[in-house]
């Protein structure tokens, strides 16, 4: 058979199985694109030269060696020699989409934040759910944490509101996190997770204790993207037209509703369906069925803040909902996936230093040095031109600066515009409503020891107010399960702790270690 009537078989084919809405729509992504593909197009290389044959390559006789002549060769392989770039260093592994944030109440009294008024105004976003700790090959369902990151392209340029999917994190000083991520990523000698890190980190830092307790509940395998709600956790502050400040805190509700998977279920689809919440999210945006998110703030008085008995800028603390109720902003909602998933997810970054006129820091550490990280990290991971990439583009205000060049530059780079200010030809000036709010600070110079304030009052009311006897029983088993692998020091620590916690809960997590053997002996 020649080559050209293989293609047209292979056409034929192609077409009669073209629709089979029995199949899931991320399973039948191949036969959509096909179906558009209506014009024929001439294979080409890199360049745009035609290809003539892209099967057989270029060799000195029929069972000679290669040449280096070989371009078509040469190109392809090149390339292919570099497609990845580096894996996010942490939240390697994650899935995205586009869609909208709809206004539904004006919160002009606490941000002047264009993208909050007035109601019916509408947003454009993409945002990225992940996993923390697992490389980007690594299961949706491991037992972590979920970021929870949007990406706002407003009128006055990117906001990204970068979270989790809890409203609290494991430390709160920004010098632990390092040493927090390392003790969890594979030992450097092993090559393997390793318990007696985890657990060495965990019990040695109490503070820890809250944020643990969330992990080894059924809400640390939130059932898919779709079905878990999602924090700025950290301690931001609004300013509104006047200039007048507050602190806030950022929640996004699903409006799925909330479903964690059971510690045995998550673990079969481990193995089964390692990318089940990407699936889950492509297939339903895909048919249509688009999942939202409920918008609300808390909001802090700064003489409440000076009031309030715990620190508000501690990340291992909740402010109690009773006290600062949550007022609604709007809708987040999803409804396109990615075109490609490279350019489109792989390709964002999401930055907390990505901020818009109304919404400012607040003197939570944790947020202060994840300001510094994320950039940086981009500049690194994806370049230092990566905002000029269309995800990450502030297309709705166009860029006006004195930066220039760097490698990859895709726009015209500012033209013939001044790389200089100020000057005597440019007709730029500052814009007085983006002036960030004065604030006094006072106070010596030092590294201040944080680990001295409360750790486990907040983990008690959880454990007393929060969880079910049936969640109890849970948040025991799965941690007893991971913290038995772990040298008996640490889990005698772990006891410890958690009797602080509650009398309980010290004695139930004390009996399950008893009952378990650890899985690893040799
Ligand atoms: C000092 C504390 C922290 C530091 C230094 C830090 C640093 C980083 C870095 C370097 C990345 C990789 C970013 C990239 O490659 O694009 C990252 C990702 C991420 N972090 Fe953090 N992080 C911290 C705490 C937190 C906290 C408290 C949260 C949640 C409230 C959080 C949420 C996320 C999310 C959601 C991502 C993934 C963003 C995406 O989807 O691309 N991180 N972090
Ligand atoms: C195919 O084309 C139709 C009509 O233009 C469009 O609605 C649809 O989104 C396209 N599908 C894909 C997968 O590009
Ligand atoms: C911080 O305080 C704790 C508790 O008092 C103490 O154990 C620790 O050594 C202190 N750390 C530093 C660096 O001073
Ligand atoms: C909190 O943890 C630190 C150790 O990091 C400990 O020294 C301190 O006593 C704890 N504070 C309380 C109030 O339990
Ligand atoms: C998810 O897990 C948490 C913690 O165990 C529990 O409080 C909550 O009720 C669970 N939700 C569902 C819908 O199972």
């Amino acid at each position: 058979m020649s080559r050209t009537s293989s293609t047209l078989l292979l056409l034929f084919v192609l077409n009669a199985a073209r629709i089979d809405s029995t199949r899931e729509p991320a399973a039948e992504q191949l036969f959509k694109y096909f179906e558009n593909e209506s014009k024929q197009s001439t294979l080409t290389t890199s360049g745009g030269n035609p290809v003539a044959d892209k099967s057989n390559i270029l060799t000195a006789g029929e069972r000679g060696p290669l040449l280096i002549e070989d371009l078509i060769y040469f190109d392809e392989m090149q390339r292919f020699d570099r497609e990845r770039i580096p894996e996010r260093v942490v939240h390697a592994k994650g899935a995205g989409a586009f869609g909208y944030f709809l206004v539904t109440n004006d919160i002009r009294p606490y941000s002047k934040a264009t993208l909050f008024h007035p109601v019916g105004k509408k947003t454009p976003l993409v945002a990225r759910f992940s996993t923390v700790i697992g490389e980007r090959g690594s299961a949706d369902t491991a037992r972590d944490p979920r970021g929870f990151s949007i990406k706002f392209y407003t009128e006055d340029g990117i906001w990204d509101m970068v979270g989790n999917n809890t409203p609290i994190f494991f430390v709160r000083d920004p010098l632990m996190f390092i040493s927090f991520i390392h003790s969890q990523k594979r030992n450097p000698v092993t090559n393997l997770k390793d318990f007696d890190s985890f657990w060495d980190f965990i019990t040695l830092r109490p503070e820890s204790t809250f944020q643990i307790m969330r992990h080894f509940s059924d809400l640390g395998t939130p059932d898919g993207h779709r079905h878990m709600n999602g924090y700025g956790s950290n301690t931001y502050k609004l300013v509104n037209e006047e200039g007048h400040p507050v602190y806030c805190k950022f929640h996004f509700l699903t409006d799925q509703g909330v479903r964690n998977l059971t510690a045995d279920v998550a673990k079969r689809l481990e193995a089964d369906d390692p990318d089940y919440s990407t699936r889950d999210l492509y297939n339903h945006i895909a048919s249509g069925d688009f999942p939202s998110w409920t918008m609300y703030i808390q909001v802090m008085t700064f003489e409440e803040a000076e009031r309030f008995r715990w620190n508000p800028f501690d990340v291992t603390k909740v402010w109690p909902e009773n006290e600062f109720p949550l007022i609604e902003v709007g809708k987040m909602v999803l409804d396109r996936n990615p075109t490609n998933y490279f350019a489109d997810i792989e390709q964002v970054g999401f930055a907390p230093s990505n901020m818009v006129p109304g919404i400012e820091p607040s003197p939570d550490k944790m947020l202060q040095g994840r300001l510094f990280a994320y950039q940086d990290t981009h500049l690194y991971r994806i370049g230092v031109n990566h905002k000029q990439l269309p995800v990450n583009s502030p297309f709705r205000s166009p860029v006006v600066n004195t930066i220039r060049d760097g490698p990859m530059t895709y726009t015209d780079n500012q033209g013939g515009a001044p790389n200089y200010f100020p000057s005597s030809f440019s007709k730029r000036s500052g814009c007085a409503s983006a002036e960030q709010s004065r604030y006094r600070v006072s106070g010596d110079v030092a590294r201040y020891n944080s680990s001295n304030e409360d750790n486990f009052s907040q983990p008690a009311m959880f454990w007393r107010d929060e969880l079910s006897d049936y969640d109890r029983t849970a948040l025991v088993n799965n941690m007893a399960d991971h913290l038995s692998n772990a040298a008996p020091i640490f889990q005698d620590r772990m006891v410890k702790n958690v009797f602080e916690v509650d009398t309980k809960f010290g004695q139930m997590l004390h009996a399950a270690l008893i009952r378990l053997k650890p899985k690893h002996l040799f």
